[in-house]
């Protein structure tokens, strides 16, 4: 069925892959997006409503004037050090936001919440394996910013009738692999993208942070998503929540995960060039791997993924990057 749906953060990396897939599937969308980290353009389907989340009489007034059934909530700060260093920006725009939005939703009779979580959450875990019962032991405000958000959802939907899925990404790479959107942040920290900016020529070189971890080749290990997978696990969650599902918390991932130095393989061999590459210590609050247990989301949502391979992931996220360094030439 059609749903009206709320997408904040519809225009930043993630929510704007969500927000073609919905549009694809033709349900109505309104985002709101404060355009502080996300892009006007990429925003291929809906209504682009610049705002704030934590703007309480906008949120309510959206949700009443557009009969919003459902919200996608996507609007948050990611960067891990920034909120170690500015932890109460962090607690306002992901935590207090998230309590704003919350409390709207509930007035306004929403039914249905997605919310995206993080594999931050877990910190660093004793096994590199993490599953839903792993215990959560964020260490760092934004994995804490996040899991507040988690609980605060956890207790509402017991004391209404808002049902909800929270989706604890792990490490989301890649783009639309028919180049459309993709990932834009300025100043990226992330692995893939870092990468990809070496091979294209826009950095110089790539650090390896930490050569000496107990992995087999000694650098670090993450469970790479391709965001269209990622995006996909949205729309089945929605499925799964419209069929009656209880409220829920799933891990999104695939369950393997690969080295730096197979990631800058990879990127090298997709891109046809040597990246320059400078080994470097380890990063403080990296854990040495960090996997998905991911049997759950498949049985719980019937979600199965497409691009589960490496080399997909860094092809469309060299495509997008080739696209950003042209429109920039
Ligand atoms: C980061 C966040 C994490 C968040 C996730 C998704 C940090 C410390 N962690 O995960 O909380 O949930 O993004 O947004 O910011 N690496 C290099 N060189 C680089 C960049 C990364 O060697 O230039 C290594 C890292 O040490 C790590 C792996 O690559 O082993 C992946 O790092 P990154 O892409 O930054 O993601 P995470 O730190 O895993």
């Amino acid at each position: 069925m059609t749903r009206r749906i709320l997408v904040t953060g519809g225009a930043g990396y993630i929510g704007s892959h969500v927000v073609r897939q919905l549009g694809e599937a033709g349900q109505y969308i309104v985002v709101l997006d404060n355009l502080t980290k996300g892009f006007r353009e990429a925003v291929l389907y809906g209504e682009l409503v610049v705002g704030d989340t934590g703007d309480r009489d906008l949120v309510s007034r959206l949700l009443v004037e557009h009969s919003i059934d459902t919200v996608m909530h996507f609007a948050a700060l990611t960067i891990v050090p920034d909120s170690v260093a500015d932890p109460l920006e962090y607690y306002r725009n992901n935590t207090c936001s998230t309590r704003n939005l919350l409390e709207c939703s509930a007035r306004a009779g929403v039914k249905y919440f997605v919310f995206s979580s993080t594999a931050a959450v877990y910190g660093m875990p004793a096994e590199p394996l993490a599953t839903e019962d792993t215990p959560t032991v964020p260490i760092n405000p934004y994995g804490t910013s996040k899991l507040m958000s988690e609980w605060m959802l956890r207790d509402l939907a017991i004391a209404s009738d808002l049902r909800y899925v929270a989706l604890r990404y792990f490490n989301v790479a890649g783009c639309d692999p028919e180049g459309r959107i993709g990932q834009s942040t300025p100043a990226a920290t992330l692995l893939i993208k870092v990468a990809c900016e070496v091979a294209v020529g826009k950095r110089d070189s790539l650090s390896i942070f930490g050569t000496d971890y107990p992995t087999t080749d000694g650098t670090g290990v993450r469970d790479y998503i391709h965001v269209e997978d990622l995006a996909d696990a949205h729309l089945k969650a929605l499925n799964y929540l419209e069929r009656g599902g209880e409220s829920t918390t799933l891990n999104c991932g695939y369950g393997h995960g690969f080295s730096v130095r197979e990631v800058i393989e990879a990127v090298e061999k997709a891109s046809g060039e040597q990246l320059a590459v400078v080994e470097s210590p380890r990063r403080a609050g990296d854990p040495p791997s960090l996997i998905a247990g991911a049997d759950r989301i498949r049985s719980v949502l019937g979600w199965s993924p497409r691009y589960d391979d490496i080399d997909l992931i860094v092809n469309t996220a060299l495509l997008w990057e080739r696209k950003l360094a042209a429109r920039s030439d």
